[in-house]
Protein backbone atom coordinates (compact mmCIF):
# COMPACT_ATOMS: atom_id res chain seq x y z
CA UNK A 1 0.00 0.00 0.00
CA UNK A 2 1.49 3.60 -0.48
CA UNK A 3 2.45 5.34 2.14
CA UNK A 4 -0.08 8.81 2.89
CA UNK A 5 0.89 11.91 1.85
CA UNK A 6 1.99 14.25 4.54
CA UNK A 7 0.36 17.63 4.41
CA UNK A 8 1.71 20.45 7.20
CA UNK A 9 -0.35 22.57 9.18
CA UNK A 10 0.69 25.34 10.98
CA UNK A 11 -1.93 27.73 13.90
CA UNK A 12 -1.75 30.73 14.70
CA UNK A 13 -4.17 31.83 17.81
CA UNK A 14 -5.30 29.33 19.89
CA UNK A 15 -8.64 31.58 21.56
CA UNK A 16 -12.29 30.66 20.83
CA UNK A 17 -11.78 30.05 16.98
CA UNK A 18 -8.16 28.31 17.29
CA UNK A 19 -9.43 25.66 20.48
CA UNK A 20 -12.83 24.75 18.48
CA UNK A 21 -10.35 24.49 15.25
CA UNK A 22 -8.17 22.28 16.99
CA UNK A 23 -11.68 19.86 17.98
CA UNK A 24 -12.37 19.81 14.42
CA UNK A 25 -8.92 19.46 13.03
CA UNK A 26 -8.04 16.09 15.73
CA UNK A 27 -11.84 14.33 14.09
CA UNK A 28 -10.26 15.59 10.56
CA UNK A 29 -7.16 13.57 10.94
CA UNK A 30 -8.89 10.64 12.47
CA UNK A 31 -11.35 10.34 9.99
CA UNK A 32 -9.48 11.49 6.73
CA UNK A 33 -5.62 9.37 7.44
CA UNK A 34 -4.99 10.65 3.48
CA UNK A 35 -2.83 12.82 3.23
CA UNK A 36 -1.77 12.74 6.77
CA UNK A 37 -2.14 15.94 8.61
CA UNK A 38 0.60 16.81 10.96
CA UNK A 39 0.58 19.65 13.68
CA UNK A 40 4.31 21.21 13.08
CA UNK A 41 3.76 25.02 14.58
CA UNK A 42 1.09 26.34 16.64
CA UNK A 43 1.47 29.66 18.53
CA UNK A 44 -0.32 32.60 20.75
CA UNK A 45 0.81 36.45 20.88
CA UNK A 46 3.38 34.88 23.09
CA UNK A 47 4.17 30.99 23.12
CA UNK A 48 4.57 29.04 20.58
CA UNK A 49 5.40 24.92 19.78
CA UNK A 50 7.46 23.80 17.03
CA UNK A 51 11.03 21.99 16.17
CA UNK A 52 13.26 22.17 13.51
CA UNK A 53 12.52 18.77 12.51
CA UNK A 54 8.91 19.47 12.09
CA UNK A 55 7.80 16.73 14.93
CA UNK A 56 4.26 15.97 14.63
CA UNK A 57 2.50 17.99 17.75
CA UNK A 58 -0.34 15.91 19.16
CA UNK A 59 -3.62 17.39 18.51
CA UNK A 60 -5.22 16.45 21.62
CA UNK A 61 -2.14 17.89 23.74
CA UNK A 62 -1.42 20.94 21.72
CA UNK A 63 -3.39 23.79 23.99
CA UNK A 64 -1.64 22.51 27.45
CA UNK A 65 1.46 21.61 25.38
CA UNK A 66 1.80 25.72 24.37
CA UNK A 67 0.58 26.57 27.97
CA UNK A 68 3.35 24.75 29.22
CA UNK A 69 5.61 25.85 26.27
CA UNK A 70 8.72 28.34 27.40
CA UNK A 71 9.35 29.00 23.19
CA UNK A 72 8.28 32.19 21.80
CA UNK A 73 6.90 32.43 18.42
CA UNK A 74 9.04 33.25 15.52
CA UNK A 75 9.06 36.51 13.43
CA UNK A 76 6.54 36.11 10.56
CA UNK A 77 9.20 36.38 7.99
CA UNK A 78 11.19 33.49 10.27
CA UNK A 79 7.96 31.18 10.39
CA UNK A 80 7.33 32.25 6.67
CA UNK A 81 10.89 30.72 5.70
CA UNK A 82 10.65 27.67 8.23
CA UNK A 83 7.49 26.29 7.10
CA UNK A 84 8.38 26.89 3.57
CA UNK A 85 11.36 24.67 4.00
CA UNK A 86 9.71 21.61 4.96
CA UNK A 87 9.36 18.76 2.59
CA UNK A 88 5.94 18.65 2.88
CA UNK A 89 3.11 21.07 1.28
CA UNK A 90 1.82 23.36 4.25
CA UNK A 91 -1.29 25.48 5.03
CA UNK A 92 -1.26 28.09 7.59
CA UNK A 93 -4.49 28.68 9.74
CA UNK A 94 -4.52 31.90 11.12
CA UNK A 95 -6.84 32.20 13.86
CA UNK A 96 -5.93 35.99 15.29
CA UNK A 97 -7.53 39.39 14.61
CA UNK A 98 -4.31 40.59 13.87
CA UNK A 99 -3.56 43.11 11.40
CA UNK A 100 0.43 41.79 11.35
CA UNK A 101 0.25 38.09 10.34
CA UNK A 102 -2.55 39.35 7.55
CA UNK A 103 0.08 41.82 6.30
CA UNK A 104 2.72 39.07 5.95
CA UNK A 105 0.06 36.53 3.62
CA UNK A 106 1.49 37.56 0.52
CA UNK A 107 4.63 36.66 1.67
CA UNK A 108 3.17 33.02 2.74
CA UNK A 109 1.77 33.02 -0.43
CA UNK A 110 4.52 33.59 -2.56
CA UNK A 111 6.49 30.59 -0.81
CA UNK A 112 4.05 28.24 -1.65
CA UNK A 113 2.44 28.44 1.83
CA UNK A 114 -1.47 28.08 1.77
CA UNK A 115 -3.66 29.85 4.09
CA UNK A 116 -7.02 29.61 5.34
CA UNK A 117 -8.29 32.13 8.40
CA UNK A 118 -11.86 33.72 9.73
CA UNK A 119 -9.59 36.76 10.06
CA UNK A 120 -11.04 39.77 8.27
CA UNK A 121 -8.12 42.11 8.26
CA UNK A 122 -6.57 41.13 5.39
CA UNK A 123 -9.61 41.28 2.92
CA UNK A 124 -10.74 44.55 4.55
CA UNK A 125 -7.76 46.23 4.64
CA UNK A 126 -6.21 48.46 1.55
CA UNK A 127 -7.30 47.51 -1.32
CA UNK A 128 -3.09 47.33 -2.13
CA UNK A 129 -3.29 44.31 0.24
CA UNK A 130 -6.22 42.66 -1.54
CA UNK A 131 -4.62 42.40 -4.71
CA UNK A 132 -1.13 41.76 -3.49
CA UNK A 133 -2.66 38.32 -1.57
CA UNK A 134 -4.72 37.37 -4.83
CA UNK A 135 -1.58 37.91 -7.07
CA UNK A 136 1.09 36.18 -4.95
CA UNK A 137 -1.55 33.36 -4.89
CA UNK A 138 -1.58 33.30 -8.76
CA UNK A 139 1.80 32.86 -9.33
CA UNK A 140 3.13 29.70 -10.62
CA UNK A 141 4.05 27.61 -7.34
CA UNK A 142 1.95 30.32 -5.28
CA UNK A 143 -0.43 28.82 -2.11
CA UNK A 144 -4.01 28.84 -1.78
CA UNK A 145 -5.97 31.12 -0.19
CA UNK A 146 -10.07 31.06 1.23
CA UNK A 147 -10.98 32.81 4.02
CA UNK A 148 -15.09 31.66 4.45
CA UNK A 149 -15.65 32.43 8.36
CA UNK A 150 -14.42 36.29 7.68
CA UNK A 151 -18.37 37.06 6.70
CA UNK A 152 -21.01 35.20 8.41
CA UNK A 153 -18.96 32.83 10.60
CA UNK A 154 -19.51 29.41 9.12
CA UNK A 155 -22.56 30.34 7.04
CA UNK A 156 -21.49 29.88 3.20
CA UNK A 157 -21.85 33.53 2.42
CA UNK A 158 -18.24 34.08 0.37
CA UNK A 159 -18.22 30.40 -1.47
CA UNK A 160 -21.83 31.53 -2.85
CA UNK A 161 -21.29 35.01 -3.99
CA UNK A 162 -17.20 33.53 -5.56
CA UNK A 163 -19.94 30.39 -7.13
CA UNK A 164 -22.80 33.47 -8.54
CA UNK A 165 -19.85 35.36 -10.06
CA UNK A 166 -17.85 32.75 -11.39
CA UNK A 167 -20.37 30.76 -12.98
CA UNK A 168 -21.50 34.08 -14.78
CA UNK A 169 -24.68 35.47 -12.68
CA UNK A 170 -25.05 38.93 -12.11
CA UNK A 171 -24.58 39.79 -9.01
CA UNK A 172 -26.89 43.14 -8.43
CA UNK A 173 -27.13 44.15 -4.96
CA UNK A 174 -26.37 42.40 -1.75
CA UNK A 175 -28.22 43.43 1.75
CA UNK A 176 -28.32 41.46 4.63
CA UNK A 177 -27.65 41.79 8.69
CA UNK A 178 -23.93 40.92 9.08
CA UNK A 179 -23.52 41.26 12.71
CA UNK A 180 -24.99 39.18 15.49
CA UNK A 181 -24.19 41.79 18.29
CA UNK A 182 -26.52 44.50 15.97
CA UNK A 183 -28.94 41.17 15.09
CA UNK A 184 -29.60 40.61 18.91
CA UNK A 185 -30.23 44.56 19.76
CA UNK A 186 -32.49 45.15 17.10
CA UNK A 187 -34.64 42.02 17.33
CA UNK A 188 -35.43 43.56 21.50
CA UNK A 189 -35.46 46.79 20.30
CA UNK A 190 -37.71 47.22 17.90
CA UNK A 191 -39.27 43.59 17.84
CA UNK A 192 -41.71 43.12 15.08
CA UNK A 193 -44.84 42.18 17.74
CA UNK A 194 -44.44 43.95 21.21
CA UNK A 195 -43.05 47.08 22.25
CA UNK A 196 -39.32 46.10 22.69
CA UNK A 197 -36.50 47.79 25.93
CA UNK A 198 -34.84 50.78 26.50
CA UNK A 199 -31.85 51.09 23.92
CA UNK A 200 -29.39 51.52 26.41
CA UNK A 201 -30.79 48.54 28.40
CA UNK A 202 -30.71 46.53 25.09
CA UNK A 203 -27.08 47.29 24.96
CA UNK A 204 -26.34 46.74 28.62
CA UNK A 205 -28.16 43.47 28.13
CA UNK A 206 -26.49 42.26 25.08
CA UNK A 207 -22.99 42.59 27.04
CA UNK A 208 -23.67 40.73 30.12
CA UNK A 209 -24.68 37.62 27.83
CA UNK A 210 -21.39 38.13 26.13
CA UNK A 211 -22.82 39.66 22.58
CA UNK A 212 -20.61 42.83 22.70
CA UNK A 213 -17.21 43.30 22.22
CA UNK A 214 -15.97 44.35 25.72
CA UNK A 215 -16.11 48.03 25.11
CA UNK A 216 -20.04 47.99 22.96
CA UNK A 217 -18.62 50.86 20.84
CA UNK A 218 -16.39 48.43 19.04
CA UNK A 219 -19.90 47.09 17.63
CA UNK A 220 -21.80 50.04 17.71
CA UNK A 221 -19.23 51.94 15.40
CA UNK A 222 -19.96 50.05 12.78
CA UNK A 223 -16.82 49.22 11.35
CA UNK A 224 -16.98 45.21 11.69
CA UNK A 225 -19.80 45.25 9.75
CA UNK A 226 -18.16 48.22 7.18
CA UNK A 227 -15.16 45.17 7.12
CA UNK A 228 -17.51 42.21 5.80
CA UNK A 229 -19.45 44.73 3.59
CA UNK A 230 -15.56 45.38 2.02
CA UNK A 231 -14.76 41.69 1.78
CA UNK A 232 -18.26 41.19 -0.55
CA UNK A 233 -17.94 44.10 -2.39
CA UNK A 234 -14.69 43.49 -3.67
CA UNK A 235 -15.74 39.68 -4.15
CA UNK A 236 -18.14 41.03 -6.53
CA UNK A 237 -16.21 43.13 -8.76
CA UNK A 238 -16.17 46.46 -6.68
CA UNK A 239 -12.36 48.34 -6.43
CA UNK A 240 -13.50 49.37 -2.66
CA UNK A 241 -10.74 51.35 -1.11
CA UNK A 242 -11.28 50.19 2.47
CA UNK A 243 -13.69 50.06 5.02
CA UNK A 244 -14.21 53.57 5.69
CA UNK A 245 -14.55 54.63 2.13
CA UNK A 246 -18.03 54.61 2.30
CA UNK A 247 -20.58 55.91 4.22
CA UNK A 248 -20.78 53.98 7.89
CA UNK A 249 -23.56 55.17 10.16
CA UNK A 250 -22.32 54.71 13.54
CA UNK A 251 -24.66 54.72 16.81
CA UNK A 252 -22.05 55.35 19.05
CA UNK A 253 -23.54 59.45 20.43
CA UNK A 254 -20.71 62.01 19.39
CA UNK A 255 -20.78 63.05 23.08
CA UNK A 256 -19.69 59.69 24.45
CA UNK A 257 -17.18 59.14 21.20
CA UNK A 258 -14.54 60.23 23.91
CA UNK A 259 -15.31 58.56 27.27
CA UNK A 260 -12.76 56.94 28.60
CA UNK A 261 -13.97 53.35 29.08
CA UNK A 262 -17.24 50.96 28.08
CA UNK A 263 -18.58 51.17 31.32
CA UNK A 264 -18.91 54.89 31.66
CA UNK A 265 -20.43 54.76 27.85
CA UNK A 266 -22.87 52.42 29.32
CA UNK A 267 -23.42 54.22 32.37
CA UNK A 268 -24.10 57.52 29.97
CA UNK A 269 -26.06 56.01 27.28
CA UNK A 270 -29.44 56.40 28.88
CA UNK A 271 -29.13 60.02 28.57
CA UNK A 272 -29.73 59.07 24.59
CA UNK A 273 -32.42 57.01 24.37
CA UNK A 274 -34.82 59.50 23.13
CA UNK A 275 -32.66 59.53 19.76
CA UNK A 276 -33.12 55.88 19.47
CA UNK A 277 -36.77 55.92 20.58
CA UNK A 278 -37.75 58.72 18.30
CA UNK A 279 -36.13 56.60 15.14
CA UNK A 280 -38.25 53.35 16.00
CA UNK A 281 -41.23 55.39 16.84
CA UNK A 282 -40.69 56.97 12.71
CA UNK A 283 -40.89 53.32 11.61
CA UNK A 284 -43.24 52.29 13.48
CA UNK A 285 -45.51 54.98 11.77
CA UNK A 286 -44.99 53.37 8.71
CA UNK A 287 -45.38 49.81 9.93
CA UNK A 288 -41.70 49.59 9.83
CA UNK A 289 -39.03 47.97 12.03
CA UNK A 290 -35.75 49.68 12.08
CA UNK A 291 -32.81 47.67 11.58
CA UNK A 292 -28.79 47.87 10.97
CA UNK A 293 -27.49 46.59 7.86
CA UNK A 294 -25.50 46.89 5.03
CA UNK A 295 -26.01 46.96 1.61
CA UNK A 296 -24.28 46.94 -1.53
CA UNK A 297 -25.69 48.52 -5.38
CA UNK A 298 -22.86 46.68 -7.51
CA UNK A 299 -24.22 48.51 -10.56
CA UNK A 300 -24.59 51.94 -8.93
CA UNK A 301 -21.31 50.85 -7.50
CA UNK A 302 -22.26 52.24 -3.35
CA UNK A 303 -21.77 50.56 -0.42
CA UNK A 304 -23.43 51.44 2.38
CA UNK A 305 -23.95 50.71 6.39
CA UNK A 306 -26.37 52.10 8.89
CA UNK A 307 -30.07 51.72 9.67
CA UNK A 308 -33.00 51.34 7.07
CA UNK A 309 -36.82 50.73 7.35
CA UNK A 310 -38.39 47.46 6.53
CA UNK A 311 -41.97 46.27 6.44
CA UNK A 312 -42.49 43.85 9.63
CA UNK A 313 -43.07 40.63 6.92
CA UNK A 314 -39.80 41.29 5.33
CA UNK A 315 -37.12 38.69 6.23
CA UNK A 316 -34.65 41.11 7.30
CA UNK A 317 -37.59 42.10 9.91
CA UNK A 318 -38.38 38.71 10.80
CA UNK A 319 -34.44 37.94 12.01
CA UNK A 320 -34.27 36.33 15.75
CA UNK A 321 -31.63 36.20 18.46
CA UNK A 322 -28.47 36.73 16.82
CA UNK A 323 -29.11 35.70 13.71
CA UNK A 324 -27.33 36.99 10.57
CA UNK A 325 -29.05 37.00 7.03
CA UNK A 326 -27.95 38.02 3.57
CA UNK A 327 -29.44 38.41 0.73
CA UNK A 328 -28.21 38.18 -2.52
CA UNK A 329 -29.98 39.58 -5.84
CA UNK A 330 -28.99 38.44 -9.18
CA UNK A 331 -30.00 38.42 -12.67
CA UNK A 332 -30.92 34.43 -12.65
CA UNK A 333 -32.40 34.88 -8.99
CA UNK A 334 -35.14 37.35 -10.13
CA UNK A 335 -36.91 39.39 -7.95
CA UNK A 336 -36.69 36.34 -5.09
CA UNK A 337 -33.08 36.54 -3.83
CA UNK A 338 -31.21 33.83 -2.49
CA UNK A 339 -30.97 34.23 0.83
CA UNK A 340 -28.48 32.54 3.62
CA UNK A 341 -29.30 32.82 7.39
CA UNK A 342 -28.61 31.31 10.72
CA UNK A 343 -25.61 31.82 13.16
CA UNK A 344 -23.15 34.67 12.35
CA UNK A 345 -20.77 33.87 15.45
CA UNK A 346 -19.49 31.79 17.84
CA UNK A 347 -16.49 29.21 18.00
CA UNK A 348 -17.93 26.19 16.86
CA UNK A 349 -19.53 27.53 13.66
CA UNK A 350 -16.57 29.99 12.87
CA UNK A 351 -14.44 26.74 13.32
CA UNK A 352 -16.75 24.51 10.77
CA UNK A 353 -16.24 27.54 8.04
CA UNK A 354 -12.12 27.01 8.41
CA UNK A 355 -12.21 23.34 8.52
CA UNK A 356 -14.76 22.92 5.35
CA UNK A 357 -11.96 25.97 3.69
CA UNK A 358 -8.62 23.62 4.93
CA UNK A 359 -10.96 20.83 2.94
CA UNK A 360 -10.55 22.75 0.01
CA UNK A 361 -6.84 23.61 -0.02
CA UNK A 362 -6.55 19.94 0.26
CA UNK A 363 -8.37 18.57 -2.67
CA UNK A 364 -6.38 21.06 -4.74
CA UNK A 365 -2.87 20.03 -3.35
N1 LIG B 1 -15.53 34.18 17.71
C1 LIG B 1 -16.39 34.27 16.70
O1 LIG B 1 -17.60 34.03 16.84
C2 LIG B 1 -15.90 34.69 15.34
C3 LIG B 1 -16.80 34.73 14.25
C4 LIG B 1 -16.31 35.05 12.97
C5 LIG B 1 -14.97 35.37 12.82
N2 LIG B 1 -14.14 35.35 13.91
C6 LIG B 1 -12.74 35.71 13.73
O2 LIG B 1 -11.92 34.62 14.15
C7 LIG B 1 -10.67 35.13 14.63
C8 LIG B 1 -10.40 34.55 16.01
O3 LIG B 1 -11.45 34.94 16.89
P1 LIG B 1 -11.49 34.43 18.41
O4 LIG B 1 -12.84 34.71 18.89
O5 LIG B 1 -10.94 33.05 18.50
O6 LIG B 1 -10.43 35.45 19.10
P2 LIG B 1 -9.69 35.27 20.50
O7 LIG B 1 -10.45 34.34 21.38
O8 LIG B 1 -9.38 36.64 20.95
O9 LIG B 1 -8.31 34.52 20.13
C9 LIG B 1 -7.31 35.12 19.36
C10 LIG B 1 -6.06 34.25 19.42
O10 LIG B 1 -5.09 34.82 18.55
C11 LIG B 1 -3.86 35.02 19.27
N3 LIG B 1 -3.19 36.18 18.68
C12 LIG B 1 -3.64 37.44 18.57
N4 LIG B 1 -2.73 38.22 17.94
C13 LIG B 1 -1.68 37.41 17.66
C14 LIG B 1 -0.43 37.61 17.01
N5 LIG B 1 -0.09 38.80 16.51
N6 LIG B 1 0.40 36.55 16.87
C15 LIG B 1 0.07 35.34 17.39
N7 LIG B 1 -1.12 35.08 18.01
C16 LIG B 1 -1.97 36.12 18.14
C17 LIG B 1 -4.28 35.23 20.70
O11 LIG B 1 -3.19 34.98 21.54
P3 LIG B 1 -3.03 35.78 22.94
O12 LIG B 1 -4.13 35.27 23.80
O13 LIG B 1 -1.64 35.40 23.40
O14 LIG B 1 -3.13 37.23 22.59
C18 LIG B 1 -5.41 34.19 20.81
O15 LIG B 1 -4.87 32.91 21.00
C19 LIG B 1 -10.80 36.67 14.59
O16 LIG B 1 -10.23 37.16 13.41
C20 LIG B 1 -12.30 36.88 14.58
O17 LIG B 1 -12.68 38.11 13.99
C21 LIG B 1 -14.55 35.00 15.15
Amino acid sequence: MAAARQVNIAIIGAGGVGKCFLAQLEQLAQRRPNPKLVLCYISTSRKAVYSNEYSPIGLDIAVSALASSSQTPLALPSLAEYLSESDAKTVLIDNTSSQDVANAYPLFLSLGVSIVTPNKKAFSGSYKLWKDIFSASAQPGGGRVFHESSVGAGLPVISTLKDLVETGDEVTKIEGVFSGTMSFLFNSFAPTSGSGGKWSAEVKKAKELGYTEPDPRDDLNGLDVARKLTILARLAGLEVESPTSFPVQSLIPKELESVASGDEFLERLPEFDAQMEETKAAAEKEGKVVRFVGGIDVAAKQVKVGLEKFDRSHPIASLKGSDNIISFYTKRYGSNPLIIQGAGAGGDVTAMGVTSDLLKVLASL
